[in-house]
C-alpha cells in the first residue's frame, strides 16, 4: 500500500507535510539506567511507561502509523536476566493495556519472528491483534524478535514457495513487499533512533529506504511527546524527492 504524508494548515494557512508513519528505534534503557546506578531493567520499565504516552500522543500529532522496535534478532545475545526480564514487560504491557487501547481506538500488530518466543507470549500477541483488528484512530506495530535480514531471508522463502507452487512467474519488488512482515503496512516516512547512536541495527531495511532519519541524543526512558512533537515540526520542513529532480 503505497502513502504520502498527510498534510496538514499550519496556523498561518500555509500547508505542512506531516509524516504520515513514524517507525521509532528506542534506545538508551540500559544506559539512562546504569547512570543512576540502578539495573537496566529499571530502565526498560520506564521505557515501556514513556511507549504509552508517545503511543496517546500520536493521533492528535497527526500520525496515524507507529511502528516500534522494542526487541531485536541480536537482543538474544543479553543476559538471561535481561531478555526473560524484557519479555515480562511485554507480557504486562499487552495484559494492562488491552482495554486502553480498544477504547482508544488503536489496533495492535506484530512484526519478527515469532517461533522463538514464549507460547504464552504469542497467545496474547494474537489475541490482541484480533481483539483490536477493527480500529483505526492509530495502527500500532511492535517489532519484537524482529530483524530486517531475518525478515526478508523469511520472505524470500515465501517467494519462492509462491513460484515454486506456480502462483508466480517472476518475483517484482511488490511481490516481496507483500511476503514481508508489514504486508499491507505503508513504508515509514520518518524513522526517529533515540540515544544518540546513528546506526539503524537491522531495523526496517526494506520498508525505511526513502525514510527521512532524526538521531536524537536523548535516552528513550526521558522522550516525551513534546520531543516528538518538536521532531515532528522539523520533518516538515524537509524537502523529500524519491530520486526526482
Ligand atoms: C533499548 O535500550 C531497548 C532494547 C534494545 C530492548 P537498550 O537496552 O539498548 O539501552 P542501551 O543502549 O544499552 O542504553
Ligand atoms: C536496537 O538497539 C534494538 C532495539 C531498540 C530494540 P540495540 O541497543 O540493540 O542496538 P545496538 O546493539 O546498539 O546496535
Ligand atoms: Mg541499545
Amino acid at each position: 500500500m503505497a502513502a504520502g504524508p498527510a498534510q496538514a494548515l499550519t496556523a498561518t494557512g500555509g500547508v505542512e507535510q506531516r509524516p504520515r508513519h513514524v517507525a521509532i528505534i528506542m534506545d538508551g534503557n540500559g544506559r539512562w539506567a546504569t547512570e543512576r546506578g540502578w539495573p537496566r531493567l529499571v530502565g526498560h520499565r520506564r521505557g515501556a511507561e514513556r511507549v504509552k504516552q508517545i503511543v496517546r500522543a500520536c493521533p492528535d500529532l497527526g500520525v496515524n502509523w507507529l511502528t516500534i522496535y522494542a526487541f531485536s534478532t541480536e537482543n538474544w545475545k543479553r543476559s538471561t536476566e535481561e531478555v526473560l526480564g524484557l519479555m515480562k514487560i511485554f507480557r504486562r504491557y499487552i495484559e494492562r493495556e488491552a482495554e486502553g487501547m480498544s477504547a482508544e481506538g488503536v489496533r495492535m500488530r506484530f512484526i519478527g519472528g515469532r517461533e522463538r518466543l514464549d507460547p504464552k507470549l504469542r497467545a496474547l500477541m494474537s489475541s490482541i491483534e484480533a481483539r483490536t483488528a477493527g480500529n483505526t484512530r492509530l495502527n500500532l506495530t511492535v517489532a519484537i524478535n524482529y530483524g530486517g535480514r531475518d525478515e526478508l531471508t523469511r520472505a524470500a522463502g515465501r517467494l519462492a514457495q509462491k513460484i515454486a507452487r506456480g502462483e508466480l512467474a517472476e518475483a517484482g519488488e511488490d511481490d516481496l513487499a507483500g511476503c514481508l512482515d508489514t504486508a499491507g503496512q505503508p513504508d515509514p516516512d520518518l524513522v526517529i533512533r533515540t540515544s544518540g547512536e546513528t546506526r539503524t541495527s537491522n531495523f526496517l531495511p526494506w520498508q525505511a529506504a526513502y525514510a527521512e532519519y532524526e538521531f536524537t541524543p536523548t535516552m528513550w526512558p526521558d522522550f516525551t511527546p513534546e520531543h516528538l512533537g518538536t521532531i515532528l515540526e522539523r520533518f516538515g520542513m524537509r524537502e523529500r524527492r524519491f530520486g526526482g529532480a
